[in-house]
């Protein structure tokens, strides 16, 4: 199961249907009595059956033997530091917090067991919210797969490409890449280059969807062309093979007699996908000041509430600054909405220093901040030209539930415990007298 460039599909939530072998898929209906060569067929929801049909997706999968064909699971033994809501580890805090890099393990660690929970919010008894992660990995999974029963799980790596293994098929990506593993979907990481380091978010939430695009039109931000699913692809292994879940907010693993990635044919339009960031159509003002920073959304998990999303996935690319007369960068504000922010490479353009890549950030609801006081009098005092950002990416997941750090992020060294002074020595403005 090699994945290559040109054997993935494209366009977001299109129903594909794709076979490993000629053959595999039924014509004209999804289940008849016997499938093609005796395979199982197996729907797998990512909605509500009664969900309307804009929003239902479902897939059915054509597999060597049904998925149920398990032993039972008994709790995940080894140690974990991926915790789960409502994240009720420590007292929320109101404070901005901000963390130097994640370090990758001396121990063989796999993308599993690397990961470490940093904040989330919600819970996923109750369909809402997100954890956010970082993993950290310097062996590849063997023999072992995971899938999540608590929500989907969006990639973004920071260090090191991943091969990621599906039950639909085999997908690569790299830093400035992103991928979706819809609920449920069985899955494994294997390290392309050593080593890895990357962000997750995990979206207990509404799925993660294109934004609508408004008054910009139909084309934009992230084009739906430029998203990739893989092709079926499949392993004929009656090998022992490790299955791990996360379900109720723990980990469960059990043993089953074969290889998870027995699907031959799939059709729907429930599935895997990637993303290359470089691709975002970044939109901007031509005039005076700047958008809030929702103009780069590249996907959004939307709530009961219009506009007010579960988490929106946002990012900075490289992009033109042309706006006159306008302090560019991100400005002074407090957002009823709560921030986690990551930088895959490069700079931010509101810090001077101490936000690293793989590092990370959380302003919570109505918590002040912007720019550090060297970003501020740079822009203040800069000549206005057209001017390019350069060799960056950074990232936010924004959510309208204020996060809870873990233990682990409240505690570890990582934790910046100077960072409020990014905020310490601006001159008070001078008001004339009387005026
Ligand atoms: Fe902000």
């Amino acid at each position: 199961m090699n994945e290559t460039a040109a054997r993935m599909m494209t366009g977001f939530g299109n129903h594909f249907a794709s076979e490993a072998v000629a053959g595999a898929l039924p014509q004209g209906q999804n289940s008849p009595q016997k499938a093609p060569f005796g395979l199982y067929a197996e729907q797998l929801s990512g909605t509500a059956f009664t969900a309307p049909r804009a929003e239902n997706k479902r897939s059915w999968l054509y597999r060597l033997r049904p998925t149920a064909n398990h032993p039972a699971f008994v709790p995940y033994a080894r140690e974990t530091r991926w915790c789960s809501g409502p994240f009720d580890e420590m007292p929320p805090t109101p404070n901005r917090l901000r963390w130097d890099p994640l370090t990758i393990p001396a121990e063989p660690t796999d993308f599993l067991d690397g990961m470490t929970s940093y904040c989330g919010n919600g819970d996923p008894a109750t369909a809402s919210g997100i954890g956010v992660h970082l993993y950290a990995a310097n062996r590849s999974m063997e023999r072992r797969a995971f899938f999540n029963a608590d929500g989907e799980i969006l990639i973004v790596p920071q260090q090191g490409g991943l091969r990621i293994t599906t039950e639909m098929g085999v997908m690569t990506i790299a830093p400035e890449q992103i991928a979706l593993i819809p609920r449920g979907i069985r899955f494994q990481v294997a390290l392309l280059d050593g080593q890895a380091r990357g962000y997750v978010c995990e979206n207990y939430g509404a799925v993660f969807r294109l934004p609508d695009l408004g008054p910009i039109g139909a084309n934009g931000l992230a084009n739906p062309r430029d998203f990739e699913t893989p092709v079926a692809a499949f392993d004929d292994d009656d090998a022992p093979f490790e299955i791990i879940q996360k379900f109720g907010g723990s980990l469960w693993t059990t043993t089953q007699s074969h290889s998870p990635f027995d699907v031959v044919g799939w059709h729907g339009n429930l599935a895997p996908y990637r993303y290359d960031l470089r691709r975002f159509n970044a939109i901007n003002t031509v005039s005076f000041d700047h958008p809030d920073p929702s103009i780069f959304t590249v996907l959004t998990s939307p709530t009961d509430t219009p506009g007010t999303a579960n988490c929106d996935f946002v990012i900075f690319p490289p992009r033109w600054m042309v706006a006159e007369n306008t302090f560019r960068p991100p400005w002074f504000h407090r957002n009823v909405m709560s921030e986690f922010m990551g930088l895959i490479h490069g700079a931010y353009d509101a810090k001077a220093g101490g936000f690293a890549p793989g590092g990370a950030s959380l302003h919570n609801g109505m918590s002040g901040h912007g720019p550090d006081q060297a970003s501020y009098e740079g822009a203040v005092t800069a000549e206005l030209k057209p001017h390019r950002i350069e060799s960056t990416m950074a990232f936010m997941f924004e959510s309208r539930f204020p996060f809870r750090p873990t233990r682990f992020a409240s505690e570890t060294p990582l934790c910046q415990l100077d960072y409020d002074d990014c905020w310490t020595g601006f001159q008070k403005a001078q008001v004339p007298p009387g005026a």
